[in-house]
């Protein structure tokens, strides 16, 4: 393992001002992208949207540090020839790659789950290291509703978590550790912290427990918010001070940065929130974005499949990155959204 290499990647992918693009749906989950804006998904549209995004200078020179890839787009090459990674490499930021392989039922965990994918994954990373990958994600599933989560189910992702970071580490791959409670329920703001909490600190024992170099990691968790169908929503100030709270109790200082998922919130939302947080303390981490859905829903809406919107599409996803970079210094303002 070269720590020096692991904490240098690290630090940059959550270099101030930039944050994580996260393309890396899988292709059961970009389909369902595509069809809301009435698109085929095929290997040639995803790379088509993939390469504009890419390709799209603003965003990715001055606010990406890193893109999380798929195992498809990885190998994947631009119309030209050009190797996707390649693309991304160009622009100043670093390719990432998603290893895990999804989410199974856990058995005997009713409405729970555990991700999978760690047999034969030292070998996969390797192949990933010589595609050019720098960084990796898996990400755990923690689900809220009456009776779960459970200790054994949050206990059993932690440690495929930490075994994973650790097959990362020692193939030069800084992991991004992914730990999502989801908010799709109708739980409170007080749950949410309550079960992210103990997922942290479940979390950071098994990574010690693992030996897992801290330094060369980056943490990818939930914001504190209340379930999409709770009848009491949060401010930005309410999301902020519990989300810090949490962390404080939990996340080590040696962690270099913290990048949220937006994890269903709405794009400026999500900006809003990471803003707030920002700006209502001085924090030991980079606490920066990994956004899929609150980064691309625009320029997804606006490209639609058809190339003569891929101007539009890109001066979206400039827009959204350019937003969300204000945000990881506490600088955004609604007055900005135009
Ligand atoms: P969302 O921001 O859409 O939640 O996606 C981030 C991600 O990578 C989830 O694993």
């Amino acid at each position: 393992m070269n720590k020096d290499q692991l904490a240098k990647v690290a630090q940059a992918m959550v270099a101030r001002g930039k944050g994580i693009l996260a393309a890396d749906e899988s292709s059961g989950t970009i389909k369902k992208r595509f069809d809301a804006i009435g698109v085929e998904s095929t290997a040639d549209t995803r790379r088509d949207y993939r390469e504009f995004m890419f390709r799209t200078q603003e965003a990715m020179s001055q606010y990406i540090s890193g893109v999380i890839l798929y195992d498809e787009t990885i190998r994947q090459n631009a119309k030209d020839g050009t190797s996707l990674v390649k693309l991304i490499e160009a622009a100043g930021s670093l390719p990432g790659i998603k290893v895990d392989a999804g989410v199974k039922p856990l058995p005997n965990f009713p409405g729970e789950t555990i991700t999978e994918g760690l047999d034969g994954l030292s070998e996969r990373m390797a192949e990933y290291y010589k595609l050019g990958a720098r960084f990796a994600k898996w990400r755990a599933v923690i689900d809220i509703a009456d009776g779960i989560p459970t200790r054994g189910a949050i206990l059993a992702n932690a440690q495929a978590l930490a075994r994973y970071a650790a097959i990362c580490q020692a193939n030069d791959i800084v992991p991004i550790v992914e730990p999502e409670v989801l908010m799709d329920g109708g739980h409170t703001l007080e749950r949410c912290y309550e079960v992210t909490e103990f997922v942290l600190k479940t979390l950071y024992d098994e990574l010690y427990e693992a030996r897992v170099f801290l330094e060369g990691t980056v943490l990818k968790p939930n914001m504190i918010v209340p379930g999409k169908k709770c009848a009491t929503q949060a401010t930005p100030e309410q999301v902020a001070a519990q989300t810090i709270r949490v962390f404080k109790q939990t996340v080590p200082v040696a962690v270099p940065g913290i990048a949220f998922l937006s994890g269903g919130q709405a794009d400026v939302e999500a900006t809003a929130n990471l803003d707030a947080i920002n700006k209502m303390a001085k924090l030991p981490w980079h606490v920066t974005f990994s956004y899929g859905r609150a980064l691309q829903a625009a320029p997804q809406k606006a490209w639609s499949g058809k190339e003569a919107n891929v101007v539009a599409a890109q001066k979206a996803f400039s827009h959204r990155a350019k937003m969300n970079g204000l945000a990881s210094k506490g600088e955004w303002s609604k007055s900005l959204e135009g």
